[in-house]
């Protein structure tokens, strides 16, 4: 698990609604808060609660995968947490990189988690930098579409300079106007930015921008797709902005930090964490008492049934679909340049004749079914899923969807050991052996087995359950009679 901080605290909790995690904000901080407020000469009208909360780097995780038990994290699970809260005295939003990636497939689930975050009452999505490998068009086009409101002020049309879509959006809560503003880290490069968009130092655009809200609004939220040193130094530079929630963060924050006049909150780690801020706003809108959580979207939390009919509607759209990696000629070969491909897929049936030890492991591990894992969730013919189920999906000789029952289905011999046409012909016709399989160890397995789609991998645990190679008899035998067994 990477996120050990907080799994380790949570043990011993048994129901999600504990929170932990929860810092009351130091005393110092709050008495400076209290002193802002006592040059107030009327009684000041009774506190209003507003809480805000926030998560990042969702990639696409409308559900878990399920590649293990005890996943974290989810739209599912998020839905489940928000329903509880009310709309009136919260803000939801989204710090940036909800959708997974630019291929058409990822395009099409983040319609769907667009409609997830509008069924939540999210006020906002932020743009991130995953966001901004789209065109400009395609972001247009999805702002306009889009039944939650997407920001983002710095990231503009290349031509025209203007913001592809809201730099901002006012919301009322109670008697005050709150504007959340959405910003990205510029610092991307070249060829990871869509076509026809250029980014605009964060600095540039709030100076730009924030006099003006500042007038507009009785409070103002930084929604910042940024690292941890740059939320510190827009705080520094920036002393219109009340709160600043962060995303582009190895992890989430361990405390709450006052910087200037801001509140500086962040969270990602793929969703799992979700970032609460609780204040209170008296009638000039000044915060007068704070207190936070990072809250793990843990497995006990129930999934939201209609966020799963969300996830089977995109699994039902995606596989009537015609997606660009189902055309071969759009799969490039992993190779050098110019040299052309020396081997191709062959699948497992070509190689069991001659390994008979090592398919009978095969055979009996789960590697052999895990097509039928995504069958019978109805996830085989999603993108998201195929690459770690099947051989070689992706490269123009490798598995594709429209081979549903073939021989590239499933973990083959040749998921780990590489293309074996070579090896086949080579071995099977007596001719001189030239061809070698690569040496095999921990990495290659880790391809697959990492992070949310593993239990935490250790060869000395898993390597001995798919034990295979020192039964060459057959092999050798097969040799011997040029590969007529
Ligand atoms: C990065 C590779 C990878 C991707 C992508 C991936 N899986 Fe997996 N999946 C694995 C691995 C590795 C395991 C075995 C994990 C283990 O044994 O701890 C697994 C196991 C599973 C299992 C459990 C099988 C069992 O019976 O124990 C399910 C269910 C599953 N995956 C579904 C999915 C779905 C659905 C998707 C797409 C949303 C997906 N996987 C995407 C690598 C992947
Ligand atoms: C015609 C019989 C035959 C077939 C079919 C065959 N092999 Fe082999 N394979 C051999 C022989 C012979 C060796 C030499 C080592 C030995 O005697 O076991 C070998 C060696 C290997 C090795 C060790 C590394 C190397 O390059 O020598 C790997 C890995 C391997 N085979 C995998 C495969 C895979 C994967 C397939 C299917 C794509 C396959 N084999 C199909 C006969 C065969
Ligand atoms: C191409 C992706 C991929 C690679 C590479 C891979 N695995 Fe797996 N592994 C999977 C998937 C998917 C599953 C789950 C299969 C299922 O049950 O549906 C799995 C399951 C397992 C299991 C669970 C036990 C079982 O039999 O169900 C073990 C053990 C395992 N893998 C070991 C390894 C080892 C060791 C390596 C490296 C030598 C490795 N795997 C490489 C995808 C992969
Ligand atoms: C999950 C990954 C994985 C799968 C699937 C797999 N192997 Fe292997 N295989 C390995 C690893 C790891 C080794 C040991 C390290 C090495 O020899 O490179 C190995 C070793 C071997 C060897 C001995 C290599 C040598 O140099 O002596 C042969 C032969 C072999 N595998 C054949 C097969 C065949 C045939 C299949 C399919 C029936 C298969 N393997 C499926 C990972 C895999």
């Amino acid at each position: 698990m990477k996120y050990s901080l907080v799994s380790a605290r949570q043990k011993g909790r048994n129901r999600f609604e504990l929170s932990f995690l929860q810092v009351l904000i130091s005393p110092v901080v709050a008495a400076v808060l209290a002193s802002s407020l006592a040059g107030c000469s009327k009684p000041p009208p009774p506190p209003q609660a507003l809480s805000l909360y926030f998560v990042s780097d969702t990639r696409g995780r409308l559900v878990p995968c399920g590649c293990f038990s005890g996943q974290y994290g989810g739209l599912t699970r998020l839905k489940t947490v928000l329903d509880r809260v009310d709309p009136a005295t919260s803000v939801m939003v989204d710090v940036g990189d909800a959708i997974r990636g630019v291929e058409d497939y990822n395009l099409m689930e983040y319609r769907y988690m667009l409609e997830a975050y509008a069924a939540m009452r999210f006020d906002a999505l932020n743009l991130g930098q995953r966001e901004a490998q789209l065109s400009a068009e395609q972001l247009r086009s999805l702002a306009q579409q889009s039944p939650v409101t997407l920001i983002s002020a710095n990231l503009l049309d290349s031509q025209t300079g203007t913001p592809v879509c809201a730099p901002w959006k006012m919301i009322q809560r109670g008697s005050f106007k709150i504007a959340l503003v959405g910003v990205m880290d510029p610092r991307v490069p070249a060829e990871n930015l869509g076509r026809g968009l250029a980014l605009e130092k964060i600095e540039i655009t709030l100076g730009k921008l924030l006099p003006e809200l500042k007038r507009k609004a009785d409070f103002v939220v930084l929604i910042a797709f940024t690292d941890e040193a740059t939320l510190s130094r827009l705080a520094q530079d920036f002393y219109e902005l009340d709160i600043i929630l962060g995303g582009k963060v190895s992890q989430p924050a361990q405390a709450l930090e006052k910087q200037n006049r801001s509140l500086v909150l962040y969270t990602g780690n793929e969703g799992r964490a979700l970032g609460i801020l609780r204040t209170r706003l008296d009638a000039r809108g000044k915060l007068t008492g704070v207190d936070h959580e990072i809250r793990l979207l843990e497995d006990r939390i129930p999934e939201d049934d209609s966020i799963r009919v969300l996830a089977e509607r995109y699994r039902n759209e995606v596989r009537s679909a015609k997606l660009s990696v189902d055309d071969p000629a759009n799969l490039q070969e992993n190779m050098v340049p110019g040299v052309k491909t020396v081997a191709a897929y062959v699948g497992t049936p070509a190689c069991v004749g001659c390994h008979t030890g090592a398919a009978k492991v095969w055979q009996d591990s789960g590697h052999a079914s895990a097509m039928e894992t995504l069958i019978s969730r109805k996830a085989d013919a999603d993108p998201n899923c195929i690459p770690c189920h099947t051989v070689g999906f992706g490269s123009p000789s490798g598995y594709r969807r429209e081979m549903a029952g073939h021989r590239l289905a499933d973990v083959g011999c040749e998921s780990c050991h590489g293309p074996g046409s070579l090896h086949v012909e080579q071995r099977q016709n007596h001719q001189s052996v030239t061809f070698k399989f690569r040496p095999l160890g921990a990495g290659d397995c880790q391809q697959c087995h990492h992070g949310e789609f593993s239990r935490p991998f250790d060869w000395g645990h898993f390597w001995p359950q798919i034990q295979h190679g020192n039964e060459t008899s057959n092999a050798t035998a097969s040799a011997r009679s040029g590969g007529k067994l």
